[in-house]
């Protein structure tokens, strides 16, 4: 502590005293760690026996302590308000000054939570004439006077005091505003969710039975991204590339939608081209999701080699492209197309299940069975309003549509991923 360690030494010239404060100031610290030892310094310097460190408050204006030492009792952050005198002569007095019960009515007001007895030096900091804070220090050890000389000697390492807490504050500014342009970027996110929704309408608007596809595909694809561990930020990403998988889609010719038997080769070409379309509609577009494009443009291939427009195999494409390709395949398996009618549930599962790990990937469809499961157990078992658990389930987003009828037992999902997890393993793949 600062009496031991001034009592036991002589007094220090000025080059010593900076050079002992120097690292103190610089030190990777928070600022309180920062004020003790700046405020542990003066006082060895100048034999100070106790001594505070304010930080100025501009709005509303007052002295609030960051540093104590040296009293008997001090309260957690001792204030003195400000009047706009005080302010004025804080700022204007050339250096350190002696006060007395007299005079300290110039530079302190009585109004605080601690009295201006305790203090018989004050030195105000500044930085470019700035008002940053104010050195108070009390008695000198034996009752020792402030002379004009100790005046000085505080006069010299205030304004390294005064830097520091500045660039300190600073510092602060800087991470609010960061964190200020963190919640602008993310309202920018919401923007842009909100606009490829109203997007993601448009895209299937060219055939009844597609209608909602899109906007049902980004469900689901951000309900696979959350059940795989993914952060807010690619769960965001999945959504807004499942609206958009199917852009290219409003370069097809809408009677193709219509078409009840199988296409011929030139009708099926177009419908395909929708990939390659849609990559070079998206890829003119600056999203704050890097993957989009790639699952655009690949989320009809298949592991196996098979699908289009690039027949890439499985470990060719990133894991969003998988992701769409399931949530795709899994929303048209639930809806009636011109040449079929849709499945149950628990067929389109079963189906969804049997194409991995073949043609979808495993472990993608393996989240979406775990998905399936909550919504199953919540079906199965309503929340009950008194249990603490079931309140959390309660509100906890379902992620199938509401339109899909959720007729699946949770004992029959088990199965399929057991049966996958089979299939997996067997390819060397174990799901956890
Ligand atoms: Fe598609």
């Amino acid at each position: 502590m600062a009496d031991s360690f001034f009592t036991s030494r002589p007094p220090l010239l000025a080059s010593q005293v900076l050079a002992e404060l120097g690292p103190v100031l610089t030190g990777e610290r928070d600022l309180s760690h920062t004020a003790n030892g700046a405020l542990e310094v003066v006082m060895a310097a100048i034999r100070a026996g106790s001594g505070a460190l304010f930080r100025f408050q501009e709005k509303p204006a007052m002295l609030a302590s960051i540093a104590a030492q040296g009293f008997v009792v001090f309260p957690q952050t001792a204030v003195f308000p400000l009047l706009p005198k005080h302010v004025h002569a804080l700022t204007n007095v050339p250096g350190p000054q002696r006060i007395s019960r007299e005079r300290c009515d110039t530079f302190l007001s009585s109004t605080g939570n601690i009295s201006s007895v305790w203090f018989r030096c004050i030195a105000p900091l500044r930085v470019h004439g700035k008002l940053i804070g104010a050195l108070l220090m009390g008695e000198r050890e034996e009752g020792a006077e402030y002379t004009p000389e100790v005046l000085k000697q505080i006069g010299d390492l205030a304004p390294f005091i005064a830097l520091a807490m500045y660039n300190h504050q600073l510092m602060m500014s800087l991470e609010e505003r960061t964190a200020d342009n963190l919640k602008l970027i993310a309202s920018v996110h919401s923007f842009w969710d909100d606009a490829l929704a109203a997007f993601a309408a448009t895209i299937d608007v060219k055939h009844i039975q597609m209608q909602g596809h899109s906007l049902r595909v980004g469900r689901y694809a951000a309900g696979m991204a959350e059940s795989l561990g993914m952060g807010a930020s690619e769960i965001s990403e999945m959504r807004a590339a499942g609206y958009l998988h199917n852009i290219g889609m409003v370069t097809v010719d809408k009677h193709l939608f219509m078409k009840p038997g199988a296409l011929e080769p030139g009708e099926f070409q177009e419908m395909a081209d929708h990939t390659v379309q849609g990559h070079r509609i998206v890829s003119t577009v600056q999203f704050p999701w890097p993957k989009i494009p790639e699952v655009v443009r690949s989320h009809h291939e298949r592991a196996d080699g098979s699908g289009y427009p690039d027949h890439l195999h499985n470990d060719e494409v990133s894991m969003p492209v998988k992701i769409v390709a399931v949530a795709d395949t899994f929303d048209a398996m639930l809806s009636d197309r011109p040449y079929r009618k849709k499945l149950s549930l628990g067929e389109a599962a079963a189906q969804l299940s049997w194409l991995a790990p073949a043609k979808l990937d495993g472990e993608v469809v393996h989240s979406l069975l775990v998905q399936l499961r909550r919504d199953a157990v919540s079906h199965v078992s309503p929340p009950r309003p008194w249990s603490s658990s079931g309140h959390e389930s309660k509100t906890r987003k379902m992620f199938l549509d509401p339109a899909v009828p959720c007729n699946i037992s949770p004992t029959d999902i088990d199965h399929m991923v057991s049966e996958l997890n089979r299939r997996m393993t067997r390819g060397r793949v174990t799901l956890a």
